[in-house]
């Protein structure tokens, strides 16, 4: 049963100690007409990645799905996930781990040589019209307080990097910047930009099937990347984008 997360936040706070998947059930919300809901659970049972991958979500983590009914059109609802990347990489900056945004959501933390392990992924599901989102949930999965032993292979978490992590603070400081920068949307880019860890990389994307490898350039004011390709410069709006070595 949901039970009180104790959160002084700008949403209203549902808690549950085991869940399928958070962004399962804020689409349930969704469809019985809430919103400004998160739902928060201990761990997740049938966490979603994105491509349809499964996302592990064993307790310890920080999982967590926000439902807002946005009044933007569906090609603005990447600003929307990209300012839940910057909320949660500016959160794990706070808690002392040196998190950088790899494009276009993932959370990562640089190592030497072009390599870098994966901290925490968003996951955005919207529904609506041509012109207008009918609801957003952006879900985000942290490796919080996540031992090795846990972890897939290419990830890291915050406990490893900077020691146990207070989850509860940290959920609010996700959400209060996450809530500032909704309502100053023209604000997500320079910030998204002032975090990224992709523009100056060498990068292979994977869109659509096909497989582009150049320089990642910089993002637009829609959150697509610029890529210097051997044939020309290409913007890609989505895509599975994996730093190189140099
Ligand atoms: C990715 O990098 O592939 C995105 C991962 C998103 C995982 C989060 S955990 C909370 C929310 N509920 C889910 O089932 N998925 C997202």
């Amino acid at each position: 049963p949901a039970i009180e997360y104790g959160l002084e936040a700008p949403f209203a706070v549902e808690y549950h100690e085991t869940l399928a998947s958070t962004n399962d059930r804020a689409r349930e919300l969704a469809g019985s007409g809430e919103t400004d809901v998160v739902v928060v659970a201990d761990e997740q049972t049938g966490g979603r990645g994105r491509l349809e991958r499964v996302w592990d979500a064993p307790a310890g983590g920080v999982w967590l799905s926000i439902l807002c009914r946005p009044e933007i059109p569906p090609a603005r609802a990447p600003l929307y996930t990209l300012a839940a990347a910057v909320a949660t990489a500016r959160a794990a900056r706070e808690a002392g781990v040196d998190a950088a945004i790899k494009w276009p959501n993932d959370v990562i933390v640089p190592g030497d040589g072009g390599d870098y392990r994966k901290l925490a992924g968003i996951l955005t599901e919207m529904e609506g019209e041509t012109d207008r989102v009918a609801w957003l949930v952006v879900g985000i999965g942290v490796n919080a307080n996540l031992e090795a032993a846990d972890l897939p292979e290419g990830a890291t978490s915050i406990c490893d990097e900077a020691g146990v992590v207070g989850r509860r603070r940290f959920v609010q400081r996700v959400l209060e910047t996450f809530d500032e920068y909704r309502s100053n949307l023209d604000a997500v880019i320079p910030a998204w930009r002032d975090l990224a860890a992709t523009p100056g990389q060498r990068v292979r994307i994977e869109v659509a099937g096909t497989e582009l490898v150049g320089r990642a350039v910089d993002v637009d004011g829609h959150g697509a990347l610029t890529v210097a390709t051997d044939e020309g410069e290409r913007t890609v709006t989505t895509g599975d984008c994996e730093h190189l070595r140099p």
